[in-house]
């Protein structure tokens, strides 16, 4: 399949990663952040709960993740990766990507959080908001090693707002660009690939770059493999 982008080690391909996996050999580490379950996508459609702090807009613009895919993704995962595989999910879909990451031949290791900093508050004030979401963690069998010694595996990081001067907004689900760099530096080490094959406007991908990582990216949305290359093709963002 030909790339969309390939340039200085980082690939994206058009396409839905079902289509691309197979035809991988190995990578290092899957960080990746696929659609959500139906629960957050239909709150989102509806527009009238935001509570989240996913989205203030009526629908993300892609569908929610099913139990046929969380299962061909997890296989595939098991398949290529050499060390560690970080998925995130909302926190209802947790316990489903572990299982389905487990069924696919990985261990599980450990589940983490990333605290939502000025997520968005509960408007009806009749129960509590939700302020993070949760990272599966997995690694294929064997010896584990990453770069955060004893440190918990919570991480706090502002969500990428529409008015944010420091970061723009590319994406409806943006992951923040400093909390990509983070996990990179933790899970990761210099010339390793990363592969992230739902990459939507590429912010692993641009911190796999910045931190001297090599990175695929597969995203089924050609608008946003076109922010993804126009990203990547900028100089180096942020190193914080
Ligand atoms: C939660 S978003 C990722 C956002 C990304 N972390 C960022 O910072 O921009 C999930 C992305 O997966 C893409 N996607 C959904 N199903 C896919 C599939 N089967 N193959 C490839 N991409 C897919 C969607 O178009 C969406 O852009």
């Amino acid at each position: 399949m030909t790339p969309y982008y390939e340039r200085e080690g980082i690939t994206i391909y058009h396409a839905d990663c079902r289509d691309v996996l197979p035809a991988l050999a190995s990578v290092d580490v899957v960080i990746t952040d696929p659609p959500y379950s139906e629960h957050v996508h239909s709150k989102s459609r509806r527009g009238a709960d935001l509570t989240d702090g996913i989205s203030r807009e009526r629908s993300l613009g892609f569908d929610a993740i099913t139990p046929d895919v969380m299962q061909f993704v997890s296989a595939e995962f098991a398949r290529l990766a050499r060390r560690w595989v970080l998925v995130f999910s909302n926190v209802e879909l947790a316990t489903d990507w572990r299982l389905a990451l487990e069924v696919g031949g990985l261990e599980y290791i450990r589940t983490g959080a990333w605290v939502k900093l000025d997520s968005t508050p509960q408007f009806t004030g009749d129960r509590p908001a939700m302020g993070f979401e949760t990272v599966t963690i997995a690694h294929c069998k064997g010896r584990k090693k990453w770069n955060g010694g004893g440190t918990q595996g919570v991480w706090s990081y502002p969500i990428v707002l529409n008015r944010s001067h420091k970061e723009p907004r590319l994406h409806t689900t943006q992951k923040p660009l400093d909390l990509m760099l983070r996990l990179v530096r933790l899970f990761t080490n210099e010339n390793e690939t990363i592969l992230d094959p739902f990459c939507g406007s590429g912010t692993t991908l641009r911190a796999a770059k910045d931190l001297g990582r090599k990175a695929i990216g597969i995203e089924a949305n050609e608008a946003d493999c076109e922010t993804a290359a126009k990203r990547l093709a900028q100089g180096v963002l942020s190193l914080a």
